[in-house]
């Protein structure tokens, strides 16, 4: 049997038979503004504050004082677990400068782990792929190096990634190809209303409930719904966006 870490997000650990398989990557894809920073930032934070798991935050798009500020409107107090040395919010900046030619061993983050003992990691997001190689190849072989290292440290990852709108006809891009778990977050519309959703495409080794479900934010964070279908989808003509 397979060790779970517990997201600790209502209603998620049900859908994949308990958690996260130990030592795996998941990426969360989905578009803009869906809740992907919040969910990660809060398995983050409920692994050290519910599960004594000490973590590491790669923000690659936001700074690390605005992932702080987003973290503090939930009531999750970031900053005094960093002063503790249990989690640390890394912001992409932490990777520039190195020798690309070289190859790029991530030796800040490999320290980052060690001192904080990091049993969690969030990459938010993959773009930072992007931002460091210009050449597809250099991504995917930095791509693979980082997961490896991940598997190594026995670190249970999500990533985020970006879903284009009508990601039911996307090319799925090589962070789906290599992490062994998959959750769409995706927003279902009925006439004027927009609901967000999640789906638990697939997780390695796992049962999941593939069904789809409701999703809110709320100042307490990200929660599912086990027991409801997302209201949108219940209409004859709802439609996927
Ligand atoms: N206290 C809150 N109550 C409800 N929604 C919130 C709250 N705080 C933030 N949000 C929502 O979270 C959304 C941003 O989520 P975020 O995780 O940053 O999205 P993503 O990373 O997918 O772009 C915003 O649209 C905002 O409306
Ligand atoms: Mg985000």
């Amino acid at each position: 049997m397979v060790e779970k870490i517990k997201t600790g997000i209502p209603g998620l650990d049900d859908m994949m038979d308990g958690g996260l398989p130990k030592g795996s990557t998941t990426v969360i894809s989905g578009p803009p503004g869906i809740g992907k920073s919040n969910l990660a930032m809060q398995y983050i934070y409920n692994g050290v504050s519910k599960y004594d798991d000490p973590g590491v935050y790669i923000t690659v798009e936001d700074t690390v004082e605005d992932m702080e500020n987003y973290a503090a409107g939930f009531g999750w107090n970031v900053r005094e677990y960093e002063d503790a040395g249990k989690i640390a919010v890394l912001g992409r900046e932490i990777f520039e400068g190195t020798d690309m030619d070289l190859g790029m061993d991530f030796g800040i983050l490999r320290d980052v782990i060690k001192e904080t003992q990091a049993s969690r990691i969030v990459l938010d997001s993959v773009t930072l792929f992007n931002y460091l190689f210009k050449e597809e190849s250099s991504r995917r072989i930095h791509m693979l190096r980082f997961l490896e290292m991940m598997r190594k440290n026995k670190c249970t990852t999500l990533m985020t990634a970006e879903l284009p709108e009508n990601f039911m006809k996307m090319r799925y891009g090589a962070e789906h190809f290599l992490s062994d778990g998959l959750i769409i977050m995706f927003w279902s519309r009925y006439r004027a209303n927009n609901e967000r959703c999640v789906w638990v495409v697939k997780i390695r080794g796992t049962k999941i409930v593939s069904d789809i479900r409701p999703v809110t934010i709320t100042s307490e964070g990200v929660s599912i719904s086990s027991k409801e279908v997302p209201f949108t989808l219940l209409k004859e003509d709802s439609v996927e966006k």
